[in-house]
């Protein structure tokens, strides 16, 4: 059942490109407009929203922060992520013209669960995205989007995530489209780059023997630390969360404009350190900035493995290992910046001689409080 791979993680990684292709299968029509009529909210009721909160936890939660960035800047909608366990309990400020969008893979984790149920004894407007049909939370919720990314057996997510990724997506250009007016970028254009995707996601794949060879040869790390900006910054702490839960490996993620307000102070003669580089065509100059946090901790010694975009030759002076991944637009890149991180903590795992697909003291779904 593990198709020929040695373990599931290995079978479900390679998967990505499919998971998203069939997350994206069916939601445009003809014109190339969105539809996701499976929602069944009225229309009305989603052009009324207000806010959106997005409840998750662990990766599904890193996929709602991409979801964040993307979603407000298409929208101009403001986006909170809330852990689903700290939510229920922090007061929030939910009402019927909000929109919280639950994230689970396996629609059974009793945090997400009991947020949703929170959620909607305020009276909001509640969607699960989901990897299970017919499971507790999309039952539980107003309505859902499935992602398709087929059954996710390896504890450690992967493939549901980029799904997860796909259909937030999806959802926030649908309700860019919806609103109409001035769009930041055009729904239809930002869809056609979007399906361009699955295919950069299998070439990602094809590269990936520098990693897998810089994974062997750091079996014996003790740290590791994840740089990113913007959309980079959950696919730093998505890096760290892999790595933790399969080689249990400290390791902790920052957005690369926090380091000199404290976390550079762990830089020492030898530490790795990834950078998730956004593509030069990032705005705000985020490209440069992270250039230039690549320098700072290069010169204090860090050991700089480096995520940067094709032709991006910026980066090369201050990079021990360059690992390049193909253009997309900048908020579409956690797509592909993530599968070399997935595939790291995969391969170091397998170098101690772990258990990649059950990690100690985990389980696939949490389904206790
Ligand atoms: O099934 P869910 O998506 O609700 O699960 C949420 C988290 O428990 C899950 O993503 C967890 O963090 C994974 N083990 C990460 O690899």
């Amino acid at each position: 059942e593990k198709g020929g791979y040695p373990t599931f993680m290995e079978k479900e990684i390679e998967e990505q490109p499919r998971a998203v292709a069939d997350t994206l299968l069916g939601r445009t029509d003809a014109e190339g407009n969105l539809s996701l009529d499976e929602l069944r909210i009225p229309e009305e009721k989603l052009r009324a929203v207000e806010r959106v909160t997005i409840v998750a936890c662990g990766t599904a939660a890193y996929a709602g922060t991409v979801a964040k960035y993307a979603i407000e800047h298409w929208t101009r909608i403001p986006v909170e992520v809330a852990l689903a366990h700290e939510f229920r309990y922090s007061d929030p400020i939910v009402d019927e013209r909000t929109l919280v969008v639950s994230i689970s893979q396996s629609g059974e984790t009793m945090d997400t669960l009991m947020a949703v149920k929170h959620a909607r004894d305020l009276g909001a407007l509640t969607v699960s995205v989901c990897n299970t049909l017919g499971s507790t939370i999309p039952r539980e919720s107003d309505a859902a989007l499935y992602t398709h990314a087929g059954p996710e057996i390896a504890v450690a997510s992967t493939k549901a995530f980029l799904a997860q990724i796909a259909a937030c997506y999806l959802l926030g250009l649908y309700l860019a489209q919806l609103r109409g007016g001035a769009y930041a970028e055009d729904p239809q254009a930002v869809m056609k780059e979007l399906h361009d995707v699955p295919d950069k996601i299998a070439e990602v794949l094809r590269r990936m023997d520098r990693v897998k060879e810089i994974a062997r040869f750091m079996a014996d790390t003790r740290a590791v630390l994840f740089l990113g900006r913007n959309v980079g910054f959950p696919v730093a702490l998505e890096g760290a969360l892999k790595l933790k839960e399969l080689a249990y490996i400290h390791a902790e993620g920052f957005a690369a404009g926090e380091l000199k307000h404290g976390p550079i102070a762990l830089i020492e003669p030898g530490q790795p350190v990834f950078i998730v580089v956004p593509g030069p065509d990032t705005p705000h100059e985020l490209h440069r900035k992270v250039v230039s946090n690549i320098q700072e901790i290069r010169a204090r010694g860090a050991r700089t493995i480096v995520i940067a975009q094709d032709g991006d030759t910026d980066v090369e002076p201050y990079a021990d290992e360059v690992i390049r991944v193909p253009h997309t637009m900048p908020l579409l890149q956690p797509l592909l910046t993530v599968v070399p991180l997935q595939v790291f903590a995969l391969h170091l795992s397998t170098a101690k001689g772990l258990d990649v697909d059950q990690p100690r003291n985990l389980a696939k779904s949490v389904t206790v409080e």
